[in-house]
């Protein structure tokens, strides 16, 4: 209940890896037979990428390690590139960690930073992009699927405000690849990041999307691997594994965001009608299929969450890179929730193991694990 934070590696995704950590073995640099065995296998899955995102050419694909190093390249590569054109960026009120504290340091660097604030779902509204762009606007990032309430955001038209104003515009779309449709001509998005361990590929894979022409600085110098963008020796097990895992997500996607959608919702559903002063966090219809966030008055989600463990369930306060904080989520925050309500709030998140059966579990646990919480619960009285 908690694939949100991270997914096992679909057998599938394993079976097409193995052979890369033994007999394919090559640096895909290597000229010999072993280094272009490697660089084809490297070469296939970002044509694979291309594809996906409908993308314009390989160069556009750089892979990275992780969703961390694909935002922290594009907040950092744009902002060190056109810091001539300006200075000023814009992000929301409800980025990921790594954006907003990607930003905080750009700050410290002498780059000025706006954040959009959401409303009570969680959504942006395009015309506060428009609003806060100045002349000296070099950069938006704005999330594409949000990992902690689920909200989708209208990325197609805040997309196309950046486009009209020359802004160069980055989504973080590490919960939405693999989910929902991408596009990046679709969405007009000069940046892109996606990640492999959210979609039951290996944890040490990602990529950023960076349209062709798009002046960034890399972060990482070296031998020039990944068109200079990001030099180091590739991963190619991990590559391969994300290939295979994307490669599944897309001929799935119908079926599953389907299956998906119909138990969360019967999950929603069945925790509000049997937890009295329980509520929906995020947007009701416009959330990515696997996401269910709520807040319970008078109890902390850690309380929950150490309860539910005991009963077998894993879920989640939120972000799982901010769990062990003591602090309200930010994104909670930002959507109007006093703090205490905030810390009251639990994720479950779903993905391609979740059964009916499992959701029923749920259901007949959780609320006696918040009636018996209460019971103890100072706030109650
Ligand atoms: C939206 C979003 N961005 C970025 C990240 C960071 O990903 P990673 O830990 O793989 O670097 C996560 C992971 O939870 C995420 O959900």
């Amino acid at each position: 209940m908690d694939y949100a934070a991270t997914t096992p590696v679909d057998s599938r995704v394993l079976e097409a890896m193995l052979p890369y950590f033994t007999e394919k073995f090559g640096n895909s640099v290597s000229l010999h037979s072993f280094g272009q065995e490697a660089k084809n296998a490297l070469e296939k899955t970002r044509m694979m990428m291309v594809k996906t995102l409908n993308a314009q050419n390989k160069e556009e694909i750089i892979f990275t390690s992780s969703a961390t190093e694909s935002n922290n390249l594009a907040l950092k590569g744009i902002a060190f590139a056109n810091q001539n054109k300006g200075k000023h960026i814009i992000i929301s009120s409800i980025e990921h960690d790594c954006v907003l504290n990607s930003a905080c340091w750009l700050e410290k660097q002498g780059f000025k930073i706006t954040k959009i604030k959401v409303d009570k779902y969680g959504l942006i509204a395009p015309k506060e992009v428009e609003k806060a762009i100045r002349k000296d606007t070099i950069l938006v990032s704005i999330i594409h699927a949000s990992n902690e309430i689920g909200t989708i955001q209208p990325i197609e038209k805040i997309g196309e405000i950046c486009q009209k104003k020359g802004v160069y515009f980055h989504t973080d779309a590490a919960q939405s690849f693999g989910k929902i449709p991408i596009d990046v001509q679709k969405m007009k998005v000069d940046l892109l990041t996606a990640s492999s361990h959210k979609i039951y590929g290996p944890k040490g894979a990602a990529l950023l999307y960076i349209k062709k022409g798009t002046k960034i600085e890399p972060l990482l110098h070296g031998g020039g691997h990944e068109f200079g963008l990001r030099s180091s020796t590739v991963n190619i097990p991990a590559i391969v594994g994300f290939g295979k895992a994307i490669e599944i997500c897309q001929k799935e996607m119908k079926k599953e965001s389907r299956r998906q959608t119909k138990l969360r919702d019967k999950l929603i559903k069945g925790i509000l009608e049997k937890i009295p002063n329980s509520h929906l966090n995020g947007h009701p219809k416009k959330r990515l299929p696997n996401n269910a966030n709520f807040w319970f008055s008078y109890i902390e989600g850690e309380a929950i969450i150490m309860n539910l463990d005991s009963y077998g369930i894993g879920v989640s306060t939120g972000s799982a890179c901010s769990s062990e904080k003591l602090e309200p989520s930010h994104v909670l925050l930002a959507c109007g929730l006093r703090p205490e309500q905030a810390h009251g709030s639990l994720r479950i998140s779903l993905g391609r193991w979740t059964k009916e059966k499992d959701i029923d579990y749920v259901l007949k646990v959780l609320p006696k694990v918040v009636k018996r919480l209460r019971e103890i619960s100072p706030f109650k009285r």
